[in-house]
């Protein structure tokens, strides 16, 4: 499974999801709006599994998250809203929802630095209603009555995103040189190697070796074997 950021070429597949998954259906220009003023913001499923059988074949979209940023926010604090996410029910419960969920927030925090995303659901959607409060951690803001066009209320959720700010700036803080993470003691010959300061220590710590005197030289008797001058006439013998 791949999820990666929706591109224009995918909209006329999305919008397909969209009419299989939602009553809740939009024009295509309203999709091309999210797509060309949010680029950053809305991602989908591709199901990678399945060969291309020619390279004509479009890419099998499993799911979609279509997001925005507010561009007026009545509060005045900058913020994203989750517009649609859906999911084909082939492939649901396998957390493909969640992952495009938190791949839209982060990427509302990294590019817009948004403070907080919202979203309404249908009050009797339970998965829709579990994943939002349970799985991410939204809270419930307010019942919105007759929200829908067939009249039934919504819940307004909201989820705070100053957790993936703090985290943001603690990376940018550390920098790219921050140390790594110690991944504990060094081992094989790499280790060994690079370690030579424990390795003294390691010698420092073995009993003394008791040293011993050897003979060298003339007295053992190797001046027959020292290389003889040849070039002179005499062809005597030259001591080093
Ligand atoms: C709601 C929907 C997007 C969830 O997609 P999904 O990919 O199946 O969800 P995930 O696999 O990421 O599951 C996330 C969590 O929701 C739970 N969940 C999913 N479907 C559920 C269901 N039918 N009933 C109860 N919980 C459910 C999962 O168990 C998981 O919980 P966990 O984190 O506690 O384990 C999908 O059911 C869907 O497309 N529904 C129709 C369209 C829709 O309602 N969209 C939302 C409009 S607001």
């Amino acid at each position: 499974m791949d999820i990666r950021l929706l591109r224009s070429s995918d909209i006329p597949l999305i919008q397909h999801a969209n009419l299989e998954n939602l009553p809740e259906n939009y024009f295509m220009k309203y999709y091309l709006y999210h797509a060309l003023s949010w680029p950053q913001l809305s991602f989908v499923a591709v199901d990678v599994s399945r060969p291309k059988k020619t390279p004509y074949d479009y890419p099998k979209i499993v799911g979609y998250v279509l997001a925005k940023m507010e561009e007026e926010p009545t509060d005045g604090v900058q913020h994203g809203h989750i517009t649609s996410l859906s999911v084909m029910r082939t492939h649901r419960r396998l957390g493909i929802a969640e992952k495009l969920m938190r791949q839209s927030q982060l990427a509302m925090v990294e590019t817009f630095g948004a403070h907080y995303v919202s979203l309404h659901v249908r009050v009797s959607n339970k998965a829709a209603i579990h994943l939002y409060s349970v799985t991410l951690g939204f809270d419930r803001e307010k019942t919105e009555a007759k929200y829908y066009a067939d009249g039934e209320d919504a819940y307004c959720m909201k989820l705070d995103l100053s957790a993936i700010r703090d985290q943001i700036q603690e990376a940018r803080q550390a920098g790219p040189d921050a140390e790594p993470e110690d991944e504990g003691e060094p081992v094989g010959d790499v280790g060994k190697a690079g370690d030579e300061g424990k390795q003294g220590q390691d010698l420092a710590a073995r009993p003394k070796e008791q040293k011993r005197k050897v003979k060298v030289g003339r007295a053992l008797g190797v001046a027959g074997l020292v290389e003889k001058d040849e070039s002179s006439a005499g062809g005597a013998a030259k001591n080093p």
